[in-house]
């Protein structure tokens, strides 16, 4: 059974398993039926990867500023991290902040998120309003030490609600930042 409560959040109660499971309203129009119970466990190990403007084009963008590993060796660099605990990653890069907001309300039954915002670390204040209603922990990365770099880049509007911010340390960042996600997870 599926009953509303207050802000689109949505009580699924399954008569298999009586305990109650709370899944944002995104979640239950993305599954059906049986398969909301499926749906439920299998976003209680998803890993948010969340990659904001021009990082799509890593590997071929300013390489002696941000390496040469692509999106997709970070993506398979966090998953070999992560893998043990069964967590599983889903890499979301969009050029645009409202695409990067939706993908923040779709993973709130996930189990944290590592976050480059690129340039929206400057004045991404929806990004950041959709980080502080996120309810898991979350980590901001950079691949350049962007205090070493333009004033602009020196503040973050993100990194005071961030569980960590890791800055200047290249794709290895994101694979700390899966290792401090471990770290703060309880196992279940
Ligand atoms: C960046 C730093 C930002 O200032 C810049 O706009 C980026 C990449 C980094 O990973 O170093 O797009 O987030």
């Amino acid at each position: 059974m599926i009953s509303t409560l207050t802000h689109g959040i949505k009580i699924v109660t399954s008569p298999i398993h009586p305990p109650i499971f709370p899944l944002s309203h995104t979640a239950v129009r993305n599954c059906v039926g049986r398969a909301v119970l499926n749906c439920y466990n299998r976003s209680m190990s998803e890993l948010l990867l969340l990659n904001g403007p021009n990082l799509g084009i890593l590997g071929r963008r300013e390489p002696e500023i941000y390496g040469t590993d692509t999106l997709d060796d970070i993506v398979a660099a966090v998953g070999a991290e992560v893998a043990e605990r069964g967590w599983k990653v889903v890499s979301v890069q969009r050029e645009s902040e409202g695409q990067l907001i939706e993908a923040v309300h779709d993973a709130y039954e996930g189990v944290g998120a590592i976050v480059n915002p690129g340039a929206l670390m400057i004045a991404g204040w929806g990004l950041r309003d959709a980080l502080a209603a996120y309810p898991r922990p979350w980590i901001e990365v950079h691949l350049s030490n962007v205090w070493a770099r333009e004033t602009f880049r020196h503040e973050s509007v993100l990194a005071p609600i961030a569980s960590g911010v890791i800055v200047g340390l290249g794709s290895l960042g994101y694979r700390l930042a899966a290792q401090a996600l471990l770290a703060k997870v309880p196992r279940p």
